[in-house]
């Protein structure tokens, strides 16, 4: 039999409950909003009034069907007025005694045919099911934030969920306009265990000093192509959450990179959990200063030293002839014809600060990387100049790109970040989890990326990509470095590309 979710039910209205009530009232359903108290009841409320208040704003909804939607919303404090739902959605804080008390609260009050889902970011479904009479008609049903614009939902099925459930939960889910795709209980699902290892190693990246915040956020926003950096996004997901997605993938896994970086506990502990409370990794403060890099002038230079051969460095030195400068080229092999540059810019895969030694002045060798069409990371070795970063900066800046500052470690920011979380895909694939469709889809639809790890993966080339890898691996000695021997043997058997040998 095929059921009719007409009455939804949805428990805590947060950022997340309360975007998953809007989406249900938008696509015509009732809802029965429900909190703990009437504080909180009375912030979902504004959740949800400022939301649509401002798609009336921006012309998106009339002010009648805005009244209509918030008319379809009922807004309670007694789980009990849940008991003729259809389907009961809960978005609680992710604390799993909290989940296991809910949900038995739902069991008891719920008609028996209701459907119990839970949004949660990465707990165990099948746990949560079980401490239910209907384990069968417990599902996943996790939205992302911001529920209303983001078009993903995925839809977590468990080994003794009904069959034909996951199917009929999809169905709602495209009623509410959203794409579903369907998996099993692991830790992280699909996009949280991919997301969250990058934005855990964004972190670690940053404790290292290797570069500053907003550096790494440029160079993953503008770079690549993402629509927020990591750090910005981690505002955005909520620190608390973040935190708690970690640490539950650390449990599952046992690696050292799902362990939450010390700095996202030092924040959460300090009660900075990022947008809801106004400060996170930034200031949420609308008069806050942007801090885009400085303005720079022209560098007074004569000669510009460049190293290396390939596509990149032929994009320099026509950028740097045509802004006037006077360029002189070598290859890795002999420096001489850039020993006397005032700065010399290294393009090649050699490591920076292996060039820099066989110059006569090794502070004025700068290691630079194209990421796109719009930044180029500069890295200084620990001989670099400050003068020498600031000119290459400046000249950066003079061939329209931004620059990102980094230190001269393998993958500088963009790869170093990148490459692992490809990698992580290429893994969850091998392991059998989710087509490389469905995992595609799940990151360009969840987090709005560009394109999704597999099609990534394609456009920069997977030897490229796998040579990376094993640079990186190289440097850090970070096992999940090493690249997944699915890539290996594909690179190895010469295939171009990954999409059209996996289906
Ligand atoms: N509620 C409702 N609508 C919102 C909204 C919100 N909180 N935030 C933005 N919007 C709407 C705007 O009204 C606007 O709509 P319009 O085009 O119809 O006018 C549209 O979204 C675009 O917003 P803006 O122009 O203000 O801003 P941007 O273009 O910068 O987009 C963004 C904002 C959609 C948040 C975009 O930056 C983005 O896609 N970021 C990535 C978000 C992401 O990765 N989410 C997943 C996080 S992981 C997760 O949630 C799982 C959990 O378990 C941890």
């Amino acid at each position: 039999m095929t059921r009719t979710f007409e009455t939804v039910g949805v428990v805590g209205l947060g950022t997340m409950g309360a975007g998953i009530a809007e989406v249900f009232a938008r696509a015509g359903l009732r809802v029965i909003g429900v909190e703990a108290d009437e504080a909180a009841l009375s912030r979902g409320r504004g959740h949800l009034e400022g939301s649509t208040g401002r798609a009336v704003a921006r012309g998106r909804m009339t002010a009648e069907e805005q009244a209509a939607l918030l008319g379809r919303i009922a807004f309670t404090t007694s789980r009990d007025d849940l008991a003729g739902a259809d389907l009961v959605v809960e978005a609680i804080p992710e604390v799993m005694e909290f989940k296991r008390g809910l949900f038995a609260d739902l069991d008891r009050i719920c008609k028996p045919s209701a459907v119990l889902a839970t949004n949660t970011s990465s707990l165990s479904v099948t746990a949560i099911a079980a401490t239910t009479s209907r384990p069968a008609q417990v599902i996943g049903m996790h939205f992302f934030n911001p529920a209303p614009v983001m078009r993903l939902v995925e839809v977590v099925r468990t080994v003794v969920t009904e069959d034909g459930l996951p199917d009929e939960i999809a169905g709602l889910a495209r009623r509410l306009g959203k794409t579903p795709v369907t998996v099993g209980d692991r830790a992280g699902f699909v996009v949280n265990r991919l997301l969250l290892s990058y934005l855990n190693h964004a972190c670690a990246l940053l404790e290292t000093g290797l570069a500053s915040r907003d550096d790494i956020d440029a160079a993953m926003r503008l770079g690549v192509g993402l629509p927020m950096g990591p750090f910005t996004l981690l505002d955005l997901i909520g620190l608390d959450t973040s935190y708690e997605v970690c640490e539950v993938l650390f449990r599952e896994s046992r690696e050292r990179r799902h362990a939450p970086a010390p700095i996202l506990r030092e924040l959460v502990t300090a009660g900075l959990l990022g947008r809801k409370t106004g400060r996170g990794f930034h200031s949420h403060d609308r008069d806050a200063p942007e801090t885009a890099g400085e303005p720079g002038g022209r560098p007074e230079i004569s000669l510009v030293g460049l190293v290396g051969g390939g596509p990149d460095a032929a994009t320099v030195l026509e950028a740097l002839e045509a802004a006037g400068f006077k360029a002189a080229v070598a290859e890795p092999g002999d420096l001489t014809p850039v020993a006397e540059a005032d700065v010399v810019v290294a393009l090649s895969d050699t490591p920076v600060v292996e060039l820099a030694v066989r110059l006569p002045r090794p502070e004025r060798l700068v290691g630079l990387h194209l990421v796109g069409e719009r930044v180029a990371e500069v890295a200084a070795t620990v001989v670099t100049s400050r003068e020498a970063a600031e000119t290459v900066r400046d000249l950066v800046r003079m061939i329209g790109r931004t620059p990102v500052r980094c230190g001269d470690r393998a993958g500088f920011v963009v790869n170093a970040l990148l490459y692992p979380y490809l990698n992580d895909a290429v893994r969850m694939l091998e392991a059998g989890y989710a087509s490389a469709a469905d995992i595609d889809a799940a990151m360009r639809l969840g987090c709005g990326y560009p394109a999704g790890p597999f099609e990534m993966l394609d456009a920069i080339g997977i030897e490229r990509v796998r040579d990376g890898l094993r640079a990186l691996y190289a440097e850090y000695r970070e096992p999940s470095f090493a690249p997944a021997p699915l890539l290996d043997q594909l690179v190895t058997a010469g295939v171009p590309g990954i999409r059209a040998h996996v289906g």
